[in-house]
């Protein structure tokens, strides 16, 4: 009812679509195997979307929690103004519980809760104002994608092979991407790339969700486990390195999937650029890096294989942070939507903190 103008450019592949009363997503846990696109109208049932992972990667889980947020806007029969602010603000805290460590879900919040503390006349203008500031932040989303890939896609080289980790792709945003938003502007360019992508045990992001993405895409992609990527690099095999990332802190810290850290190491050692790939959403210019939480995730995701079948023996314990940081020193620029971000990267952090 309240819908925003759409541009062509969302003729693309979407991981969340807003139906007026419902939001709609693609279930990323049944990629590649199933393409299961689900419809709900009740805003709990997209907080337990974000956390069973149906709905993921840093970008979407923020416009998925603000939409939920407008979907009470839209649906709730509260009668008072006040009544109306309770219940958003209830959402609002219930789904900053969801995931702890990307910052965009608290950026989003952010966004639609100080629209909700404003002054209205009426219940039906806060409804709107709350509505509109959630298809903002979708539609922000896709712009914002777009220009990072423009601004990063100068970066790649004709004939380069690009390694990428976990999927920061249209699966991880609303469309188009963030690491892979940059490989598929190169390609689209008419830019000859190539990609390898790791297969990001335990969740498998690499292998299910970039892999299915690249190929639907007809972009070159070989699929390797995680612990290849020191040989790949020692062989000469990639050319650079992009990642998303799920908040990067000043003066440079990047918070993304486990083992990016690791492969941001390698890639030192074997001199390949490494490239991150965020929008400024993701910057957390607030917060220190020691403050940070770093989500610990059911132990079964690494006993088994997708709760397929156990690896291991069942009662053995385990370590599952979902996420790693790698230091400023190990990067060597961020692409933003407002340019590039960099060394010394606390530098161009501020400088571009500064900018509109
Ligand atoms: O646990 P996930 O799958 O939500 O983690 C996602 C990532 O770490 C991505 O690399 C990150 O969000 C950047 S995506 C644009």
């Amino acid at each position: 009812m309240w819908l925003t103008n759409r541009s062509s450019v969302l003729e693309m592949l979407k991981s969340i679509e807003w139906l007026g009363d419902r939001v709609r997503w693609i279930n990323t846990l049944k990629i590649p195997w199933e393409e299961e696109v689900v419809e709900s109208g009740d805003p709990e049932r997209i907080a337990q979307a974000i956390e069973r992972m149906e709905i993921r990667g840093a970008p979407a889980i923020g416009v998925a929690a603000a939409l939920a947020v407008a979907l009470v806007a839209v649906r709730s029969s509260a009668e008072s103004l006040e009544e109306l602010k309770s219940k958003l603000l209830a959402t609002v805290e219930r789904m900053k519980r969801t995931r702890p460590t990307a910052v965009n879900l608290y950026w989003a919040l952010r966004r639609v809760e100080s629209v909700i503390k404003g002054e209205y006349v009426s219940t039906r203008e806060l409804r709107e104002a709350v509505v509109r500031e959630a298809l903002s932040i979708y539609e922000e989303d896709i712009y914002v994608n777009r220009k990072m890939a423009e601004i990063g896609s100068k970066l790649l080289d004709d004939g380069d092979t690009v390694l990428t980790h976990c999927n920061a792709g249209a699966l991880a945003t609303v469309a188009y991407g963030t690491a892979l938003g940059v490989i598929r502007a190169a390609w689209e360019s008419g830019k000859r790339v190539k990609v390898i992508a790791t297969e990001t045990r335990p969740m498998l992001q690499g292998a299910r969700l970039t892999v299915w993405e690249l190929m639907k895409d007809g972009i070159p992609v070989k699929l390797i486990t995680d612990n290849m990527v020191g040989y790949v690099m020692s062989r000469g095999l990639v050319s650079k390195v992009i990642v998303g990332a799920d908040r990067v802190i000043p003066p440079g810290y990047v918070v993304n999937k486990i083992g990016t850290y690791t492969i941001a190491v390698l890639a030192n050692r074997h001199r390949v650029p490494f490239y991150v790939a965020a929008p400024t959403s993701t910057i957390d210019y607030e917060s220190k890096i020691e403050d940070i939480v770093i989500e610990e995730r059911n132990p079964d995701e690494v006993r088994t294989v997708l709760s397929k079948f156990y690896v291991t023996l069942p009662n053995v314990e385990v370590l599952n942070p979902a996420f790693d940081i790698t230091p400023p020193e190990l990067v060597t620029a961020i692409i933003t939507e407002k340019g590039l971000v960099t060394q010394p990267l606390e530098e161009s952090l501020l400088r571009l903190r500064k900018q509109p």
